[in-house]
């Protein structure tokens, strides 16, 4: 079986790590079973064209089995009201194709320092899962503004979207071994119940699913309380699900402790459709001059092939994905290329180049 992966560069960085981590995947696993589609996308289509995800993009999106993405934006590129085009093409994505989990991996793996001190890989290893089509963000192009002295925006949830996003952290810790520090498979629940009733309801709509998971502890924290936590008990946590607008925060905070945005792959997943991306930006200032690490974008790749093999029980995808992973692993704790934000010189093609001998 062949699998038509769209493929959309984007702006800034992300020509550079979505081909990085395009020559990582065919290396892994041949050129015949993944079937790349360049197509348009992001802040500098919008200025050429007008549009940030044209129609022929998107059905392409509908149509493929999975979708890779560099990263979008540009700076000054923004709508009248003020928010960012580029941010737009992963909006419009999430929202037209119901994306709605988030699934952000934070772990520390080998020859990677974190900002913690006395931390060491295999210690810190959870992910957050961010309810990816609601919460604050269900405002996006539809807050108000009244004369510009009134501006609101929403925040909205839903039983379907809260239960949908539940149910997948639930299941994703059944498919984990539990947090490092004691082995339970545990989900925080991350809201500010104490305060808004949409959190309240969140809190309560997580519970009511748990009572189905018996075999995974439920645990509760407050989104400035869990900030303390993911520095203080890194160790504890095995999945934490969160409404969108506390997860976009606390997954760059994660992302922080385990070597910053260029360590932050993520799986944007919904019944039918999976966005695999780096968490981080454009990164406009440093574009074009292969020092980005292409890290995040690859191990993004490596979540695009566990889901696929996955959904397709295609043991083939599985294992490469595993051999990616092991691949970028190795990278790191033998420091065959240490790439800028970790301290090193590596070019983006240099670590490319270092994955794909390792998976060789
Ligand atoms: C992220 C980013 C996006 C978000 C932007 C690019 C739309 O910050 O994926 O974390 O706000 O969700
Ligand atoms: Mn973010």
């Amino acid at each position: 079986m062949t699998y038509d992966i769209v493929t959309i560069d984007g702006d800034g960085i992300g020509p550079e790590v979505n081909q990085s981590a395009i020559e990582v995947l065919r290396e892994a696993c041949g050129s015949a079973l993944l079937n790349f589609m360049p197509f348009d996308g992001g802040a500098g289509h919008y200025v050429k064209t007008g549009h940030v995800l044209p129609d022929e993009t998107l059905n392409a999106c509908r149509n493929a089995h999975a979708m890779l993405h560099g990263a979008a934006g540009l700076p000054g590129v923004t709508y009248a009201d003020g928010t960012e085009v580029g941010n737009d093409l992963h909006l419009q994505l999430r929202f037209k194709l119901d994306l709605f989990a988030n699934v952000r991996p934070i772990r520390l793996y080998q020859g990677v320092k974190s900002t913690l001190a006395d931390w060491s890989a295999g210690q810190i290893d959870y992910v957050i899962v961010r309810e990816n089509t609601e919460g604050l963000y269900a405002s996006r192009g539809a807050g108000v503004n009244l004369r510009n002295e009134l501006v609101t925006d929403t925040l909205v949830m839903t039983r379907l979207g809260v239960e949908r996003v539940a149910k997948f952290a639930f299941d994703l810790s059944r498919r984990r071994n539990g947090a490092p520090r004691d082995h339970q498979r545990r989900v925080t629940v991350c809201d500010k119940a104490n305060i808004l009733k949409t959190y309240a309801f969140f809190r309560a709509v997580c519970t009511e699913v748990a009572q189905s998971y018996a075999d995974v502890e439920i645990d509760y924290a407050y989104a400035d309380a869990i900030t303390v936590h993911m520095l203080k008990k890194p160790d504890f946590y095995d999945v934490i699900v969160a409404e969108n607008m506390f997860g976009d925060i606390i997954s760059d905070l994660g992302a922080a402790t385990v070597g910053g945005l260029g360590m932050a792959a993520s799986a944007e997943l919904g019944l039918n459709h999976g966005l695999f991306q780096g968490a981080h930006g454009s990164a406009p200032d440093i574009a074009g001059q292969d020092v980005a690490s292409p890290i995040a974008t690859i191990l993004s790749g490596a979540l695009m092939l566990r889901w696929l093999g996955d959904r397709h029980h295609d043991a083939t995808l599985s294992q490469a994905a595993d051999r990616v992973e092991k691949a970028v692993e190795d990278v790191l704790a033998h420091g065959d290329a240490v790439p800028h934000d970790q301290g090193g010189h590596a070019r983006c093609t240099e670590v490319t180049q270092a994955v794909c001998r390792r998976l060789r």
